[in-house]
């Protein structure tokens, strides 16, 4: 039998997180959230005073933090270098600089190989913004989630203490421009993805969405 794997893609605040989790949960499988993989080498790289404006020095040391994701949609974390910073890569400062090093061909390079080997041969909900174009293109189940910025951002808004839903808006344009316009592996859809607008959707009716469709395509 061939790894059931769920490729959930798309923009931050357009409830891929929560979607990923609930199917994964409904499903008993495992969770691999990309993003906070590229989150914890961020918070890396600002620990040991990386200059994110020089993509060369970032390169340099994509290889050097050793990383350990936990993969329970219950309880997911991450470690880098044996410190947990499952809540310190959720700060605004690691957000704010996560786009630059994400573009690093070599940090990409790193944790696509990672991430294959953490999908492996058994089925998982992964969820990031190339899984169903680079990091599992085999994938039977393809997702693209989108929603209008309106409501991605008054989504972040209510999981943040101390933000607008103006500058959520703003912060999320910027980061969605570099994610989709650089050159490795940017965000688009691919070809063979279903495309599911959450603006209308609940948690609840996203999940039975995608449960669906792993019935339909399995
Ligand atoms: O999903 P999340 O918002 O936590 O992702 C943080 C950042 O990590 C994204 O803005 C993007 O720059 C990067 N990312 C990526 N490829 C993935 C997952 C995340 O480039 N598969």
């Amino acid at each position: 039998m061939t790894a059931l794997v769920i490729a959930m893609d798309g923009p931050s605040g357009s409830g891929k997180s929560s979607a990923s989790r609930g199917v994964a949960r409904a499903l008993g499988l495992r969770y691999l959230d990309t993003g906070a993989m590229y989150r914890a080498i961020t918070w890396w790289m600002l620990h040991h005073g990386a200059d994110l404006t020089d993509p060369a020095a970032l390169a340099a040391r994509a290889g050097a933090p050793v990383l350990s994701i936990a993969t329970s949609p219950e309880t997911p974390s991450v470690t880098v270098d044996g410190t947990d910073v499952t809540a310190a890569i959720r700060t605004a400062e690691v957000t704010g600089a996560v786009s630059a090093v994400s573009a690093v061909p070599e940090v990409r390079a790193r944790l696509v190989a990672e991430q294959r080997a953490l999908i492996g041969s058994g089925d998982i909900v992964v969820e990031g913004r190339d899984i169903g174009t680079v990091v599992a293109p085999d994938a039977p189940v393809k997702v693209y989630l989108t929603a209008s910025p309106e409501a991605r951002a008054r989504r972040r808004t209510a999981e943040l203490s101390g933000t607008t839903v103006e500058a959520q808006r703003e912060a999320m344009a910027r980061r969605d421009t570099l994610d989709s316009t650089r050159k490795a592996d940017p965000l688009v859809m691919a070809a063979d993805a279903v495309e599911l607008d959450t603006t209308e959707l609940t948690l609840d009716e996203v999940i039975a969405e995608v449960l669906r469709l792993v019935k339909e395509r399995t």
